[in-house]
């Protein structure tokens, strides 16, 4: 039986918009080194004014919208960050009274830039067991927030943002995958990875928000294994070919890693959703930001197969077939 189906989607970006060139005011870096090395061309920065919980809502709002659903039939908010507003409660109960629709499920998933995959699934999950009847599941993110503007490894590669989903749950009669819903999910995560990706800080330790840290280079090499090994996976539990596949809607990390995934798998370039150009890497809002972008502009059309893979910080790591 197919998992619960997409209703809807919504994304929301910060007003700020920083270029490389701005960035190259800031620290040594070049708009040809970060085009070159990550096919960035520009991030959204979070203004004062603009929160992980703000952008949030702002983004459920649209895809309540696009859905043509009420808040009031929401029962379950799964919000997938790193950056939340405030270390308790939740950023998704934020988000659940600005929306208006207290009294149903709400809570965090931190699974860094797999997030919103976990968060996918875990509300999946939730949905099918039948304690929820409709969900939002969002990713979002303020990662300005906790860069070191100062280390130009890092700085130049995210930005801020969020994307939003709505999801029914499942009506029983759908399966296989030419029928609507999930299809097929893996999840994965490797602990002893920490030190590749991580922000040294935090309440339990430094007391501090602290900062990204990130070894780039091990991280790309893990980061093209990883994702070709789970997609291989989800691909084999669902029955199908790579060629069935309509769209894959990856985490925006690095051009060159989309490339070189698609290319281990055979996946034709054309069918790779990319917006890390204009949003850059945007952790747990960039798969739900890229969907969002590609519906909207009508390249994913109700009907298609849509792969959704992430990889991040843990290592965490999933991916999702879904048919809209
Ligand atoms: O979202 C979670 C997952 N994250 C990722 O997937 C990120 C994965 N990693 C990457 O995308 C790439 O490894 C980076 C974009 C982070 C770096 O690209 P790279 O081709 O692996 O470069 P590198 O780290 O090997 O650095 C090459 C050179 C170094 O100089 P030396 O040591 O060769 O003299 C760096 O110091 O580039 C230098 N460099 C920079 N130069 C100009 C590093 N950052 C910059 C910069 N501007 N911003």
């Amino acid at each position: 039986m197919n998992g619960s189906r997409l209703l809807g989607t919504g994304s929301a970006l910060p007003r700020q918009v920083v270029t490389n060139a701005d960035l190259a005011e800031r620290v040594d870096t070049s708009d040809e080194w970060i085009v070159e090395r990550t096919g960035i061309r520009q991030r959204y920065i979070a203004g004062e004014d603009e929160t992980t919980a703000t952008l949030a809502t702002a983004a459920a709002r649209a895809a309540l919208a696009d859905a043509g659903v009420d808040a009031a039939s929401i029962g379950l908010i799964v919000l997938a960050t790193a950056t939340p507003d405030n270390t308790f409660p939740a950023t998704a109960t934020k988000v659940q009274a600005a929306l208006g629709c207290t009294g149903g499920i709400a809570f965090d998933v931190a699974a860094v830039c797999s997030g919103f995959l976990y968060a996918l699934a875990t509300a999946d999950s939730l949905l099918r067991t039948g304690m929820a009847k409709r969900a939002l599941v969002i990713g979002a993110e303020t990662f300005s927030r906790i860069l070191d503007w100062e280390d130009r490894t890092t700085c130049v590669l995210f930005g801020d943002g969020a994307g939003a989903v709505v999801l029914e749950a499942p009506s029983g009669d759908a399966a296989g995958k030419d029928a609507p819903g999930i299809i097929a999910t893996r999840l994965h995560a490797d602990g002893s990875c920490h030190d590749m990706l991580y922000v040294d800080g935090g309440p339990s330790t430094t007391q501090t928000t602290g900062h990204v840290r990130m070894k780039g280079r091990e991280v790309f090499r893990h980061a093209v294994v990883n994702l070709s090994d789970v997609l291989k996976e989800v691909i084999e539990e669902a029955g199908i070919s790579v060629d069935e596949i309509d769209w894959v809607v990856p985490h925006q990390a690095n051009a060159r890693i989309l490339d070189a995934t698609a290319k281990k798998l055979g996946i034709a370039p054309e069918k790779v959703i990319v917006t890390v150009h204009t949003h850059a890497n945007t952790s747990a809002a960039s798969v739900p930001l890229a969907l969002d972008v590609a519906r909207k502009d009508g390249r994913i059309k109700p009907g298609d197969l849509v792969m959704l893979e992430a990889m991040g910080g843990g290592f965490t790591w999933g991916a999702s077939l879904i048919r809209l």
